[in-house]
């Protein structure tokens, strides 16, 4: 055999006998590489004889190819068992519990919101919307708040700086002024509830600079004293799924005549009752109406306005109002 017959024969073996790609690769360094046994081979080639030279260098071209085509083959063969050796070690087990997505919910906030908007829309009144940035006409003029009036002050507003219209602009203090726009756009009879962002100078337990109210609004040719408190009545029976007993405490409000705030009586975990105002209301004062274009001879109105956040704190056991607006998560799952 000659030297090339005996380096192929070798190649041969060794390739086949080979684990692994990083050793592949040395074998293939050793025999094809720069310095290789099979180049050193061709490099010879110029000290042969003439004769011999064809030959040999066919010899040594075909032993070449043959190795080259068994590297690859053997290479291909070694991925293919590394591939397998690999998805052997990874299996997977389809029992394991999968992880999902963490699942966002509503705020307790909106929850409650769509609640008492929908237990109004089932009593036929109207969602109507308005904008938090208010002027003083909408927040307090047309709602029979003269200009000096004390209850202005009472509200603790937040006001824009002048901003040369003359129109003094402010963050609505309460719904209120979503009366006035919807009873300047409607003529009665109307129902409409309205609901939204209300911003005070006002922070503790109970109170917080920004919160949510429901205003409700209810205008024609007969509706009394009475039916407004029917209406908060069931409203509050749809709300709680359950009776309570409600007092009618007389209160002052510029904007209504009689005007009263609303308490519930609510039990204690010592069994003792506790009264939570939750709403102010009252029947529209005639004033309001003139200043909406309504007859108030001929039209009769009630209205109200509702503390959402109070009425989540009674519905889910909250006692710090403040913990719906840190927004710690841990907090806000408890409702998703
Ligand atoms: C009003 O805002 C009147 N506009 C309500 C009204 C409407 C009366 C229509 C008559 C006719 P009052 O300031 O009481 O009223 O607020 C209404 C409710 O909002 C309160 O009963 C209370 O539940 C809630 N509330 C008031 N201030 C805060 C506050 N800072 N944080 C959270 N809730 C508040």
């Amino acid at each position: 055999m000659s030297d090339i017959e005996q380096i192929s024969a070798q190649a041969l073996a060794d390739i086949a006998s080979v684990q692994s790609p990083d050793a592949l690769e040395s074998l293939r360094v050793a025999l094809l590489g720069k310095n290789g046994t099979v180049t050193a081979q061709l490099k010879q080639l110029g000290t042969l004889p003439g004769d011999q030279r064809k030959a040999a260098g066919e010899a040594i071209n075909l032993a070449r190819d043959a190795i080259a085509t068994a590297l690859s083959a053997r290479k291909a063969v070694l991925e293919d068992a590394a591939l397998d050796a690999r998805l052997a070690g990874e299996n997977i087990d389809v029992t394991l519990p999968g992880r999902n997505p963490q699942r966002g919910g509503l705020h307790p906030i909106s929850r409650t919101l769509e609640r008492i908007t929908d237990i109004f829309g089932r009593l036929g009144y109207e969602l109507a919307d308005g904008p938090e940035i208010e002027d003083d006409w909408h927040n307090f003029e047309a709602l029979n708040f003269p200009p000096h009036h004390p209850a202005r002050a009472m509200h603790d507003t937040f006001y824009f700086p002048p901003d040369g219209s003359g129109i003094a602009r402010l963050l609505r203090t309460h719904t209120s002024g979503v009366q006035v726009r919807y009873m300047g756009e409607h003529a009665p009879p109307l129902r409409m509830i309205a609901a939204g962002k209300v911003y005070r100078s006002d922070s503790d337990q109970t109170h917080s600079p920004m919160f949510h109210q429901v205003e409700g609004l209810l205008v024609d040719e007969h509706s009394t004293f009475a039916d407004l408190k029917g209406t908060l009545a069931e409203f509050v029976r749809a709300f709680f799924e359950r009776d309570f007993e409600m007092r009618f405490r007389p209160s002052y409000f510029p904007f209504v005549e009689p005007g009263a705030e609303v308490d519930i009586a609510w039990q204690q975990p010592d069994g003792s009752t506790r009264w939570l105002e939750v709403l102010g209301c009252g029947m529209v004062h005639p004033n309001v109406l003139k200043s909406c274009g309504i007859d108030p001879e001929r039209y009769t109105g009630f209205a109200f306005g509702l503390g959402v956040e109070r009425f989540a704190m009674l519905r889910y056991g909250v006692n710090d109002l403040r913990a719906f607006f840190e927004n710690d998560v841990r907090f806000l799952r408890q409702f998703a």
